[in-house]
């Protein structure tokens, strides 16, 4: 299967890595900056006569791939995304899809109409900690869910938002909770049933004076089938990332998982005595070594067995709008004190300009 990739940055390094341990057959690499795309070559040793772009039209009109990853600041993944699907090509998007619920739905729109696939990035979703949660969640073992909370506790400091001037944007970007803390926001709301009923937020920028978004949120969600939500989620925390933790409540279940990243599960208790908790948590328990985890090769296998088999993607678009939408009504709270019911069917960050006027 032809692949490419558009965006050689930070999280690129996971997605040559993926395409490789699933046998892709990497056709082009695309950036802006050159530089960063010889980079990725040596340190990856690939060819030395791989094709390089900066321009991703012609790499796409060239090369036509069967596969194109999107790695760029998330401000521009849905233009390419939409002319990777009027290409043709099935793509993965890195999160979040894109920055406006409409810019979303023409995504979703576009690659039904071409018959295309496309998945959102969402990697956390094969760790091997929160596939066998939702395993329990699919078998119904916590009984009636009561409520899920999802915390954030990580450091940005300022190399991280120098080293790319889109972070913190809300052109590009979005804050905290957009970038950072929407895996988790995914998860929670995955496991809770996906049907939001309300969402009511506080977001604020407590220490990074110098971007435009938030660097602090809080929310609390309520499900259409009575459960309940609540997100904390931040890049302030002194002096390094501390965790990233999901816990869910049912009347028959309790359940944590934390670690940097959801990677390992620290409770396991069900009143049906299916399994041995200590085991369960002996056995999931990964440490990878950054918070970006194992989650992009079996992302990426199972987006190639989906268009091999012409099923829907584990991580669809529809799951990568779900995760936005939730982010944007967060902001949308925050922004007018106001409970926000769902679904959002317009809303996109750069309303959200001169929120915390940035220094
Ligand atoms: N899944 C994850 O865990 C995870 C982790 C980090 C970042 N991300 C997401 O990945 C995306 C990239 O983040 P990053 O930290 O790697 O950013 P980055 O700034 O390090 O890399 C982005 C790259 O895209 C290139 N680029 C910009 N416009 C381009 C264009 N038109 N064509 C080709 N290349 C272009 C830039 O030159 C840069 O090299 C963001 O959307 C971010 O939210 C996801």
């Amino acid at each position: 299967m032809k692949y490419a990739l558009i965006g050689c940055g930070r999280i690129s390094p996971n997605h040559i890595v993926a395409a490789l341990n699933n046998g892709l057959e990497i056709v082009g690499l695309c950036d802006t900056v050159i530089e960063n795309i010889k980079d990725k070559v040596v340190k990856h040793r690939l060819p030395k006569n791989i094709k390089m772009y900066t321009d991703y039209r012609i790499m796409l009109a060239e090369m036509k791939p069967d596969l194109v990853a999107i790695a760029t600041e998330s401000g521009k993944h849905a233009s390419i995304a939409l002319d990777c699907i009027d290409e043709g090509c099935n793509i993965i998007i890195e999160k979040p899809i894109a920055l406006s619920i409409e810019d979303a739905d023409k995504i979703i729109k576009k690659a039904k109409e071409k018959k295309v696939k496309v998945c959102a990035c969402h990697q956390n979703r094969f760790n091997k900690s929160v596939k066998k949660i939702r395993e329990a969640v699919e078998m119904n073992r916590f009984g009636k869910m009561f409520y899920g909370t999802a915390h954030i506790r990580w450091c940005r400091d300022r190399e991280y938002y120098d080293r790319a001037n889109w972070r913190g944007t809300w052109e590009q970007d979005g804050g905290a909770l957009m970038n950072q803390c929407i895996h988790n926001i995914d998860l929670l709301r995955w496991m809770m049933g996906d049907e939001v009923e309300e969402v009511v937020g506080m977001t604020d920028r407590l220490l990074h004076s110098y971007i435009e978004a938030e660097d602090f949120g809080i929310a609390l969600i309520r499900f259409k089938n009575g459960a309940y939500g609540i997100v904390e989620g931040t890049t302030n925390i002194y002096p390094k990332n501390l965790e990233e933790t999901l816990y869910l409540f049912g009347e028959k279940g309790t359940v944590k998982a934390g670690g940097q990243s959801v990677n390992i599960i620290e409770e396991w208790r069900f009143s049906d005595m299916l399994d041995d908790p200590e085991k369960i948590k002996k056995e999931f328990h990964e440490n990878p070594p950054n918070v970006y985890g194992y989650g992009h090769t079996p992302l990426y296998a199972d987006m190639i067995e989906a268009i091999e088999k012409d099923r829907n993607p584990y991580v669809d678009a529809e799951a990568g709008k779900r995760a936005l939408e939730l982010v944007l009504a967060i902001y949308q709270s925050s922004a007018t004190g106001c409970s926000i019911k769902f679904p959002l069917t317009k809303c996109t960050t750069t309303q959200f300009k001169g929120r915390f006027t940035a220094q």
